[in-house]
């Protein structure tokens, strides 16, 4: 009889910026470093679970290549997207934190053929992320925002509040959106949309064909709008990458160590 293959249980985190991962890099416990198609995919673990963590670049063509390389070559059997994204609902602040249930390319449009923003021959213009996966994804940052600790004095470093967080639509298009009328456009559009990013909708097209759970989280950075473009770099390194470090901490038993 022919041996079964072993079952993967390996969790695949992306990020589209090098500051947006770097929080975790740092904290991997490094086996090997493998290069495909331009992009180095780093196996370890984190926090005792065996993970592999890959920079995409930023946008949907970008996202969707590293997907395609994850779910094909490395044998996860999960996916985490993580980075920020811009707040779009009008209760969505700077320094929250948006899970996705759902997500949609906003740039999408093969009408008159397919109804706008519908991915042709998929039927739907919105892809559901993994119920259990973002449940369990917010848990995890329900833990970090109800005990922020040393996030809420990065956060006031940045005039900010304490975090809080949310679940729904998030979009996603090959635009950084700072502009407010654009920004409109898109909260009359979606009047359910919570926030605007580069990547997660495309990855959800991918997990999609090949079966495997994902979720995608999300610090705000900015409101999209006309100052959005304000410390986007410091934010993510000095709060966002911390985040990304303690959500991913809670999620895994035992805890990443913040040392
Ligand atoms: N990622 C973070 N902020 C964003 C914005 N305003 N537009 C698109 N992607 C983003």
């Amino acid at each position: 009889m022919t041996p079964k293959a072993p079952t993967p249980n390996r969790l695949a985190i992306v990020s589209a910026m090098t500051e947006e991962l770097q929080g975790l890099l740092a904290r991997l416990e490094r086996d090997r470093t493998v290069t495909r198609a331009g992009r180095e995919f780093h196996l370890g673990r984190l926090g005792g679970c065996e993970v592999v963590l890959v920079l995409s670049r930023i946008g949907k063509v970008a996202a969707a290549t590293t997907a395609t390389v994850l779910l094909a070559e490395f044998a996860v059997d999960r996916l985490i997207f993580t980075g920020v994204a811009g707040g779009l609902g009008p209760e969505v602040s700077v320094g929250d934190i948006v899970i996705a249930q759902q997500l949609l390319q906003h740039d999408m449009d093969a009408s008159p053929l397919f109804p706008r923003y519908e991915v042709p021959l998929y039927e739907t213009a919105r892809f559901d992320t993994d119920t259990a996966l973002s449940q369990a994804v917010h848990a995890a940052a329900s833990s970090v925002v109800s005990s922020p600790g040393e996030l809420l004095e990065r956060l006031a470093a940045f005039g900010l509040g304490a975090p809080r967080l949310h679940q729904g639509l998030v979009l996603s298009g090959d635009r950084f959106v700072c502009d407010s009328a654009e920004c409109g456009v898109l909260r009359t559009a979606f009047p359910d949309a919570l926030a605007v990013e580069m990547e997660g909708a495309a990855v959800a097209q991918v997990c999609r064909d090949f079966g495997v759970p994902f979720a995608v989280v999300r610090t705000i950075s900015d409101r999209a709008d006309d100052s959005a473009h304000v410390d986007f770099s410091r934010f993510i390194a000095e709060v966002a990458s911390h985040c990304t470090v303690d959500i991913i901490g809670a999620l895994m038993v035992p805890r990443i160590s913040k040392a």
